[in-house]
């Protein structure tokens, strides 16, 4: 069986995936076409157009990363090839980290002293309890849901929206299109973790910033296509006066990196990360890779991704 193997830090995703697949012959992109061509498998990550035409044989598709956006909107993705996504895989608890340092960087007015700092002002602001500070969760996929429960177990009340209905304990769950205006209308800080689909492009837009309550922040470790820039700068204000959006954390950008010329680089209440809240940590996703190439050659039923709901 062979393998196309298409990642950043390829020799050591072939190394761990060569332990776990004895039986298999990796090859990467850098390998001669004689001895790339007609994989059976590809396991890949943003793989180019070129690199996917060259395998439209291939029986099954793993992508090395949570959302699939990315591959979905390759225009040559071959039509009806089983896609395997990575599932969680140790990216959640990174991200809920990141997350978590976020929300105590608003409750605790880490931003504020930041500004201060700047003019040698000393002046301290009341702490507001955490069971006051709710936090929204939008998206309760795996990564959602586990990020909900980390920052719940720091105290925090949590709600969380997805599309469908859910239940998670220690969560309140919301859904729909009533349930998302009655998160936004609660929560102090909102954490956007849906996949980039075009049901949820611009769903941060001027009408769902203005839904939240003054003075709330906004965390986004999932997409950049969920909310929409003009939207959201008119919401911050400018300067360091805090509008009625008081300050993003965002890490992930519609164009990675970020261009130069981007106004969210400057903006005095944007923190910007270059896609680094969740890394994969190559473990236990070398894993899931090895378990779907088996799960694909004995013909079992394996959870794929809906590409026409996007994830
Ligand atoms: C990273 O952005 C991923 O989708 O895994």
């Amino acid at each position: 069986m062979r393998i196309l193997l298409h990642i950043d830090d390829i020799e050591a995703w072939r190394d761990a995936l060569a332990e776990r697949l004895t039986e298999a012959e990796i090859v990467t992109a850098k390998d001669p076409l004689e001895r790339r061509r007609d994989a059976d498998y590809l396991a890949v990550w943003k793989p180019s157009e070129a690199l996917l035409r060259e395998q439209n044989q291939a029986r099954g598709i793993v992508n090395l990363g949570a959302g699939v956006d990315a591959l979905l909107n390759n225009p040559a993705l071959p039509e009806g090839v089983p896609i395997v996504k990575l599932r969680d895989a140790g990216m959640a608890e990174l991200i809920g980290d990141y997350v978590r340092y976020g929300v105590l960087h608003f409750q605790r007015d880490f931003d504020r002293y930041r500004r201060q700092q700047a003019r040698c002002e000393w002046k301290e602001h009341a702490v507001t309890d955490k069971r006051n500070w709710p936090v929204g969760v939008l998206g309760l996929g795996a990564i959602g849901a586990k990020v909900a429960a980390m920052v719940a177990a720091d105290g925090f009340p949590v709600h969380g929206w997805s599309r469908s209905p859910k239940t998670l304990e220690g969560i309140t769950c919301h859904h729909g299109e009533e349930g998302f205006s009655d998160l936004l209308a609660q929560v102090r800080t909102l954490i956007l973790l849906l996949p980039g689909t075009s049901s949820t492009r611009h769903i941060i837009d001027a009408e769902a910033l203005a839904a939240l309550p003054a003075g709330a922040s906004l965390i986004n470790p999932g997409r950049g296509s969920l909310i929409d820039e003009t939207a959201l700068l008119e919401a911050l204000g400018s300067g360091e006066q805090e509008g009625r959006l008081r300050g993003a954390i965002l890490d992930a950008f519609p164009e990675e990196p970020l261009p130069q010329a981007s106004p969210l680089w400057a903006h005095p209440r944007i923190w910007v990360t270059p896609h680094m809240a969740g890394p994969t940590p190559l473990g236990e996703a070398v894993d899931q890779v090895a378990d779907a190439i088996r799960a694909f050659e004995a013909g079992k039923e394996i959870d794929t991704v809906d590409p026409d709901a996007g994830y």
